[in-house]
């Protein structure tokens, strides 16, 4: 396994490939963080219109802290999961409060907030910051477990440590952005559960599970 191809040609990909998405217009940590939390539970397509709203709504971290609560739930209605709107509130104005309303660029502080979970931390600190950690979801486990065939349970919650403790050998140190967007663009446009499009992916030669033709048996998941 060459790192430095593998993150060249899906960096590269990336590049190309990817969709205008509108949480991908600026790198304000703030938009940033709205689109996560939104994306944890919900679908890309369900997402978009209900990210517009809110951000035109509330379209800086100051003035999601000093919004009524009823306000933001009212933003956030259908989109369901209502503790991560409460939640995300709690946290805005916790960095309005302690961090002079600039979301933290320090990992410690940033997933001390409300909310915010190691996938949340690595999405901002890597997509917001240029920072070299990884963020790894469902998705991101999905395409490692194939790529680098690991056959590890990836029901158990303890999985995701493993995974993350692989990004940290293989993320790009120049554009450690366009590497962990590009793992779960390719999760979600080529690398899918069923039927991955394994002849379009841009990252095939690289592929363990593709050489041995074992990429439909990947990721392990033991519960669903
Ligand atoms: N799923 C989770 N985070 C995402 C992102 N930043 N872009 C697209 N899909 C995502």
């Amino acid at each position: 396994f060459n790192k430095d191809s593998f993150q060249a040609d899906l960096i590269s990909w990336f590049n190309k490939e990817q969709r205008q998405l509108p949480w991908r217009e600026d790198k304000d940590p703030y938009k940033i963080w709205v689109s996560e939390i939104m994306l944890q539970q919900t679908k890309v397509d369900t997402v978009i219109p209900y990210f517009a709203r809110f951000i035109e709504r509330f379209p800086t971290l100051n003035d999601l802290a000093a919004a009524e609560e009823q306000d933001v739930l009212k933003a956030w209605e259908g989109l369901g999961y209502y503790s991560r709107a409460r939640n995300l509130q709690t946290a805005v104005k916790e960095v309005a409060a302690s961090y002079d309303s600039k979301v933290p660029e320090d990992p410690k502080a940033l997933g001390s907030l409300k909310g915010v979970g190691p996938y949340t931390k690595g999405a901002i600190l890597s997509i917001a910051y240029d920072q070299p950690e990884p963020a790894v979801d469902g998705n991101v486990m999905r395409v490692l477990s194939r790529v680098l065939m690991i056959d590890e349970d990836i029901a158990k919650q303890k999985t995701r440590r493993i995974f993350e403790e692989c990004v940290q050998e293989i993320i790009s140190p120049n554009n450690p952005s366009a590497f962990n967007q590009g793992l779960m663009e390719l999760g979600a446009l080529i690398c899918t559960p069923s039927s991955p499009s394994c002849l379009l992916c841009p990252v095939r030669q690289h592929c363990k599970a593709y050489a041995e033709g074992v990429q439909q048996d990947l990721p392990i998941k033991s519960k669903s």
